[in-house]
């Protein structure tokens, strides 16, 4: 196969995620040295560093221009909010799986803000493009001191999940061409395929010879499945290892809605359960930054959720929420929660807490981990047609305990492998993906 090698002088990635986003570059130099050199964007997250941002876009009312993107505009519309400034402003959360539930998507396409106002899809994602492309460059600009352009220097890639359509994905395209990426200077990456790349360059396996344990990367004739978990889709694809160490494909993508935010989901379902949308949507309304700070909240203690952990999980009540409850309702906290199903495995704790029993959080990851299992079961129950022996698991959802044990468990001839920083290896991926196309060869 010819070389598809990129020649230009670095390899910049975005990865435009459901729940989180970022982007990642490595210059040729360092590719040649050692791939997986790659440099991504630490963004601050408020309470520490973190190398993914949640895929959150404030726009101004002008509705053509970014105002912030990420932890910042989650917390700029907090503060608009506070001060009543909020209502013209368009701000958008979780919105690209809007893309993948639309079959009529084109560019006139609409969609909806957290509190219902339309905008142009196309203008949305295009902004978060030129965002996260200008904060790149920014970054280039402060490391690059020679006097020469080096915006013609750099191969640009955008991830996009393998099993939207064709449709979606020229969307993406044009979206980035309209956020001033010219079209010869830009891939779209599968997402699992970007991962499959990365896993080739990142010891995997471990063997043991002469007693003791070696890392060795996965050997020619190896037939793994990727399982891309993210927040919004969990997607899935079978490649074989070949002699020279390129990639076949052995299954085209396949997968679901089945990501991380489903977990959200029934948490915020448990939520409605017991103060009734009413109450909910009231506190979203007049109390947004504490409505995001019982969710932020939520995303770390979900983190710390494991198969078989006893301990509960207390949530800090916003005093606003209560306060609506009680202006709602003449009844306790307690007489109502009484009456929901789950009401053996929650507590009302001193200092408006609410201690989750261990088990009751397992139950919002069931769903999701139930669909991921199902789909599974097809390519584990037919070795002689796939012949998978091991599975690799990426994306953020992958770090979690609860997923991974429920697939190691459920297939337990498979060698069930979890990268490092799992939830990066999609991004990291599309950079490498940029320097050399040809590691994957498909059919
Ligand atoms: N340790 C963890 N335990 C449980 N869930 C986790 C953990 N780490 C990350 N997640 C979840 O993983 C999801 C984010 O994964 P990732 O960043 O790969 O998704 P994404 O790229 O935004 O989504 P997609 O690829 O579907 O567009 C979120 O739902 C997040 O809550
Ligand atoms: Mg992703």
């Amino acid at each position: 196969m010819a070389s598809l090698k990129s020649h230009k002088l670095l390899v910049a990635a975005i990865d435009f995620g459901t729940t989180f986003s970022s982007w990642a570059y490595s210059f040729k130099h360092d590719y040649d040295k050692e791939p997986t050199q790659i440099i991504v964007k630490e963004w601050n997250s408020g309470i520490g560093i973190s190398s993914k941002a949640p895929t959150t876009a404030l726009i101004r009312p002008d509705g053509k221009t970014l105002h912030a993107f990420g932890y910042d505009a989650e917390d700029k519309y907090a503060s608009l909010a506070q001060n009543n400034e909020h209502k013209d402003w368009y701000y958008f959360r979780r919105f690209k799986m809007a893309l993948f539930k639309d079959m009529t998507l084109s560019r006139q396409t609409q969609i909806e803000d957290e509190s219902g106002k339309k905008m142009l899809a196309m203008k949305v994602i295009s902004l978060v493009i030129l965002y996260l492309k200008d904060d790149l460059q920014k970054e280039l600009a402060s490391k690059i001191t020679s006097a020469f352009s080096f915006e013609e220097e750099i191969q640009w890639v955008l991830t996009t999940p393998a099993i939207w359509n064709d449709k979606a994905r020229s969307f993406m395209r044009e979206a980035a061409i309209e956020a001033g990426i010219r079209n010869d200077q830009l891939l779209i990456a599968l997402e699992p395929e970007a991962a499959s790349v990365y896993c080739r360059h990142i010891p995997l396996e471990t063997k043991s010879s002469d007693g003791r344990t070696s890392i060795v990367p996965l050997c020619p004739g190896t037939r793994y499945i990727v399982v891309d978990a993210g927040g919004g889709t969990v997607d899935i694809t079978i490649h074989e290892v070949m002699e020279d160490g390129n990639l076949k494909e052995i299954h085209k993508a396949t997968g679901g809605a089945w990501g991380g935010q489903e977990v959200d989901e029934a948490f915020k379902q448990f939520l409605i359960n017991i103060f009734g949308n009413p109450v909910l949507q009231k506190f979203k309304l007049d109390a947004i930054d504490d409505y995001n700070g019982l969710f932020r909240d939520f995303e770390v203690k979900k983190r710390k959720s494991s198969p078989d952990g006893t301990a509960h999980l207390a949530f800090t009540l916003p005093v606003a929420l209560l306060e609506i409850f009680q202006s709602e309702t003449e009844e306790t906290l307690t007489d109502v929660i009484n009456q929901t199903p789950f009401a053996a495995n929650i507590k009302v704790l001193k200092g408006n807490k609410l201690g989750l029993d261990s088990s009751l959080v397992r139950s919002f990851y069931y769903p999701s981990v139930r669909s991921v299992l199902e789909h599974l079961q097809v390519f584990y129950d037919n070795y002689e047609t796939y012949g998978i022996s091991v599975a690799i698991l990426v994306g953020g959802f992958s770090e979690s305990p609860i997923l991974s044990c429920a697939i190691k468990d459920n297939f337990s001839s498979w060698k069930v492998l979890v990268p490092q920083d799992a939830g990066l290896v999609v991004l990291k991926g599309a950079v490498l993906y940029g320097h050399d196309q040809s590691t994957i060869v498909t059919g």
